[in-house]
């Protein structure tokens, strides 16, 4: 027996006005992925195998970004945008040629979990199913009228919802599924006669119900299926992903000393035995092997980190940057699109850009890479085993070779060969009494204008 098929259609042409925003709504990130994204992905790992994403032709943004991810077949434009069932209804012609089951989301909800929205697919049995969950405050969302047998009898929205109607806590996600012949039977019946004079997807509740259509209801926490309408509450999806992560690292084995004060993004990698100390930041594509110890306030982007390296206190690395094995990264050290091969170290004071560290290399306190001439990049390459002295400027291009060591205070503009010592700083002449002679001066100086 083969299984049903799967499709998604993700609703992402309203306004968005109450975003006050230039940024399409559904464009706008939480963990650092757009809201779109979130939706894709959960439909992706749902096993959806066709997926539209419904846009609207006033924020072309919003096209663009779709057919970048899924393809121009994948986008249907709803012009202009009448409503959630008028969305669906606009993703019809993209699914002519298939048939099974499809789940409708909404890509202002980026919480929902690929197990959730596959759940769905069982949950509509032999007929629809909706996401519903428990509102703290259900101020705003659709209300889900149960009948007998905990079926729906229909989904009522804020707008049109009697007093009686909403003190239901009972509320529509937004996520919804049935067989793709049913939905679009039904939803070519929906009208738009209600407050807002929209054709409402919730409408397809009702109407399936008249039509004896079991209309199944799936429970969902709040905290998954959160709207976000605002940027108040772009930032309450902001701090459920967020707490949902840090709960992810803990379980995984990763020790946080203050979970409230450490964020990551949608992509964040941390292995077991890693320890992170209060206040950092993980920005995109960060990847951190096991015994690692993150230490408090380090912002970190871009970056692999090796097995039981130490990181700052007040540490900044930013993108194309790998760190091999049991490297150190002390304070306010800032890497760029570097290399460090294992045991390496740059711990205090440090600017590293565009460079390849050699294994075992240190970097001493203050050590610059002049990597950038106001036009282009240059690289910097140092040997294994390399000692660069205190406050070196490394002027690049330029290589200092293995085991080389540059004195303190140099400017490097030249190549350094393996073993050497480059020196390359005003050699110091003492005068003799000098400052014996100058203080005293001074202090005359001082005596005649107080007398
Ligand atoms: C909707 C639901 C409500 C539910 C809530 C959950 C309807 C009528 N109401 O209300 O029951 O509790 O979500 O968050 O469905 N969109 C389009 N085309 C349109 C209108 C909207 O694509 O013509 C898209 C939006 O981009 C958004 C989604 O559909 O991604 C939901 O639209 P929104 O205006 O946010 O609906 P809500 O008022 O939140
Ligand atoms: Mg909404």
């Amino acid at each position: 027996m083969s299984e049903t098929k799967r499709a998604a259609v993700i609703l992402a042409a309203g306004q968005g006005t109450r975003m006050k925003s230039e940024l399409p709504k559904v464009l706008h990130q939480v963990g650092g992925r757009p809201m779109l994204d979130w939706a894709i992905a959960a439909a992706q790992e749902a096993g959806c195998e066709r997926i539209v994403v419904v846009a609207g032709a006033h924020s072309p943004a919003v096209p663009t970004h779709a057919t970048k991810r899924l393809g121009e077949a994948a986008v249907a434009i709803q012009d202009p945008p009448l409503g959630t069932a008028h969305a669906v209804r606009a993703a019809e012609n993209a699914l002519k040629d298939f048939s099974g089951d499809v789940a409708v989301l909404y890509a202002d909800a980026p919480l929902l979990r690929a197990e959730t929205l596959r759940s769905m697919f069982s949950a509509r049995k032999d007929g629809l199913a909706v996401l519903a969950f428990e509102a703290e405050d259900p101020f705003g969302y659709g209300r889900i009228v149960l009948g007998d047998e905990g079926v729906a009898t229909r989904i009522v929205e804020q707008k049109d919802a009697t007093l009686e109607e909403q003190k239901i806590g009972l509320c529509n996600s937004g996520v919804l599924c049935a067989d793709k012949a049913t939905l679009f039977q039904l939803l070519a019946q929906v009208s738009n006669e209600n407050a807002k004079k929209e054709y409402y997807l919730t409408d397809v509740v009702g109407l399936g119900r008249k039509a004896a259509l079991k209309t199944y209801v799936a429970l969902a926490p709040e905290t998954e299926v959160l709207g976000v309408n605002s940027r108040v509450e772009l930032a309450e999806a902001e701090a459920a992903f967020q707490q949902r992560a840090r709960i992810a690292a803990m379980e995984a084995g990763v020790t946080l000393i203050d979970p409230q004060s450490v964020y990551f993004s949608y992509d964040t990698q941390i292995a077991a035995d890693v320890v992170v100390e209060p206040n950092c930041y993980f920005g995109l594509g960060v990847k951190i092997a096991g015994g690692a110890q993150i230490h408090a306030s380090c912002y970190l982007e871009g970056v692999e980190i090796g097995a039981n390296c130490s990181i700052g206190p007040f540490a900044r690395i930013r993108p194309g940057t790998k760190l091999g094995a049991k490297v150190k990264i002390g304070n306010f050290v800032e890497i760029k699109n570097a290399n460090f091969g294992d045991g390496a170290k740059s711990s205090h004071l440090t600017y590293v850009g565009d460079a390849d560290i050699g294994a075992r290399a240190n970097l001493g306190c203050g050590t610059i890479t002049c990597n950038y001439d106001g036009f282009d990049k240059y690289r910097t390459i140092i040997g294994e085993d390399a000692f660069i002295g205190s406050h070196t400027s490394l002027v690049a291009p330029v290589k200092v070779g293995a085991r080389a060591t540059t004195a303190a205070g140099s400017v490097i503009t030249k190549d350094v060969p393996d073993g050497a010592l480059a020196v390359a700083r005003g050699k110091q002449r003492d005068v003799e009494g000098w400052s014996d002679r100058f203080r005293a001066q001074k202090a005359a100086a001082k005596k005649d204008k107080g007398s």
